[in-house]
């Protein structure tokens, strides 16, 4: 088989060009950061989990009618996607207070907020990913005010989405980060949910115990990731819910 090429290496994935034109194959690594990567590590099973997560997700996005770049699963670790152009923000919608909103603001953490309250940080890994106001989006022109109306659009519906299917589970979700990629077809230009969605980009609570099932448990030493994000995927139904295997066993 020929060499693919690498379109772009980033903190948890790996970009390659996809097998027809305006396709990407998405590959997810087993390597975890935490605080602009100062905190690395190599979390065996990682990557098969969140390829699994993420096309869960996305699927039933795509299926209720909130477009995202997801075409198919390939394998364990790779997905096929449409390609797009990233917009450069991280989209972050806050349910409960926790974690830097908790910090800036002096709000306990877990503290139910009187409604979604929807950030956005400018992504750039050499300043931290800054957060930056619909100000600073207009004036250096990363989203027009037409791409801002739809992005929150999306955010709130990825929200309803994920923070009932959670629910549904015993999760309760406290906040994600999504991000968004313009597709074009034709002259016509779309907005999709694009990158992921997975345990690395949410917080999820056990909703009786408090217990956290996401990437905190990598941030504060909290214990093994990979059997939070494994009880995530047994409570969703994407992977058998008995065995008591901490390694990931797929189905199909
Ligand atoms: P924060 O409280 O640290 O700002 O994080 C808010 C949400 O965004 C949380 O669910 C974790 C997610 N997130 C990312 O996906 N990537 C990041 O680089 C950061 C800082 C947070």
């Amino acid at each position: 088989m020929a060499r693919r090429k690498k379109i772009y290496e980033g903190k948890a994935k790996i970009l390659y060009e996809g097998p027809e034109p305006g396709t990407i194959v998405q590959y997810f690594k087993d390597d975890a950061t935490a605080f602009n990567a100062e905190k690395k590590a190599t979390i065996e099973g990682k990557g098969v989990l969140n390829n699994r997560l993420s096309e869960f997700f996305m699927t039933g996005l795509n299926n209720i009618g909130v477009p995202t770049h997801f075409l198919k699963r390939l394998n364990m670790r790779e997905q096929l996607v449409r390609s797009c152009e990233i917009i450069p923000l991280e989209i972050i919608v806050r349910n409960f207070a926790a974690g830097s909103l908790s910090k800036r603001l002096g709000i306990e953490e877990g503290t139910a907020l009187p409604r979604p309250i929807v950030e956005y940080c400018y992504k750039d890994d050499k300043l931290g990913d800054p957060l930056v106001t619909e100000e600073h989006i207009a004036a250096f022109g990363w989203a027009t005010q037409q791409d801002m109306d739809d992005i929150l659009s999306l955010a709130l519906r990825v929200n309803d989405y994920m923070s009932g299917l959670m629910y549904g589970v015993g999760i309760k979700l406290i906040d994600f980060k999504i991000e968004i990629g313009r597709v074009y077809d034709g002259d016509f230009q779309r907005l999709v949910v694009a990158d992921e969605i997975s345990p690395d980009s949410c917080r999820l609570w056990d909703l009786e115990t408090g217990q956290k099932l996401d990437k905190d448990v990598f941030r504060r030493d909290l214990g093994s990731l990979t059997d939070a994000y494994t009880e995530v995927a047994k409570r969703l139904g994407v992977l058998p819910k008995s065995g008591g295997h901490s390694k990931p066993t797929l189905i199909n």
